[in-house]
């Protein structure tokens, strides 16, 4: 497959893609945005990306003016022109920015959203990648606070996860873990967290500032459903080095271990329960 992306309607091959320099998008982060797997011909979790695309927007003020119906018409002719097969796996993104407007910040009544569907290859962890796992630091860096951004509306505004993700990778490792202004472990820099403790795996809590992953929820409702114990709440840097397991999450990528936080081993229990999960 040959990746492609859609402004408004309009597919070319990327070097072709343009978006006016006016959009609020490209200026000030002023757009929401979804990133979806495409497997075996199907979107997977559609209702919650759409679903979590709309409540983003809410967190932002913007209606969303087109339809369920109209973006993922954007979405599915973007995916013909890619020419994937059904044994291909797509990363699609799905944009919608506020459009262009005056200069300034000032939102105005009518919004002219850009829409913006980018079709590529995915880069999913093969098995040595998935066995490697993940190095990561829990970043100096704190994640946005809830009062400032909500990290549960998925917004272009990507500023405090770029900037955490340089800092890992200036000290040498994969990721960042970013904790809340109390100290409180938050997420990866695009993945959710997990930490499994005596057969038991939490999560942080939408109240610690995250975004709510859709492979999170359904993680959490496979844990219920095979009996394994599980939940949401507060964890702690010092719970990392406690854990019997660490992974993350994302829908892209999937489930990857974390083999090492600040440079201490933590994969002590052969990643039994991230194992199941994959
Ligand atoms: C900050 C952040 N947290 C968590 C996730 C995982 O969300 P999902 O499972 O819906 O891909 C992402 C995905 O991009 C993310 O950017």
């Amino acid at each position: 497959m040959e990746t492609r992306i859609s402004v408004d309607g309009r597919i070319t091959p990327p070097g072709e893609a343009v978006v006016p320099a006016l959009d609020r998008g490209f200026l000030y982060g002023d757009s929401v945005y979804e990133v979806i797997w495409w497997h075996r011909g199907v979107l997977i979790q559609r209702a919650e990306h759409l679903g979590r695309l709309r409540r983003s927007a809410t967190h932002v003020y913007m209606q969303i003016t087109l339809t369920d119906e109209e973006l993922l018409a954007a979405v599915d002719a973007t995916v013909e022109a890619t020419g994937a097969t059904e044994d291909e796996d797509a990363y699609v993104r799905l944009v919608v920015t506020r459009g262009t407007g005056t200069l300034g910040l000032a939102v105005e009544p009518e919004e002219r959203h850009c829409v913006v569907v980018v079709v590529a290859p995915a880069n999913r962890p093969d098995a040595e990648r998935w066995e490697r796992g993940l190095t990561m630091i829990v970043g100096h860096r704190r994640r946005n606070p809830r009062m400032a951004l909500d990290p549960q509306a998925k917004t272009g505004n990507y500023l405090n996860n770029v900037l955490a993700l340089h800092e890992a990778r200036l000290a040498g490792v994969d990721d960042a873990i970013m904790l809340n202004e109390a100290g409180e472990v938050t997420e990866a820099t695009t993945a959710n967290v997990y930490a499994i403790r005596a057969g038991r795996l939490l999560t942080p809590g939408l109240e610690a500032g995250i975004l709510e992953g859709t492979t999170r929820g359904r993680i959490l409702s496979l844990c219920e459903a095979h009996g394994l114990e599980a939940g949401e709440g507060v964890l702690r840097r010092g719970d990392l080095g406690a854990a019997d397991e660490l992974f993350v999450s994302s829908s892209v990528k999937g489930i990857l271990p974390v083999v090492a936080v600040d440079g201490q081993p933590v994969a002590r229990c052969s990643r039994r329960i991230s194992l199941q999960m994959q």
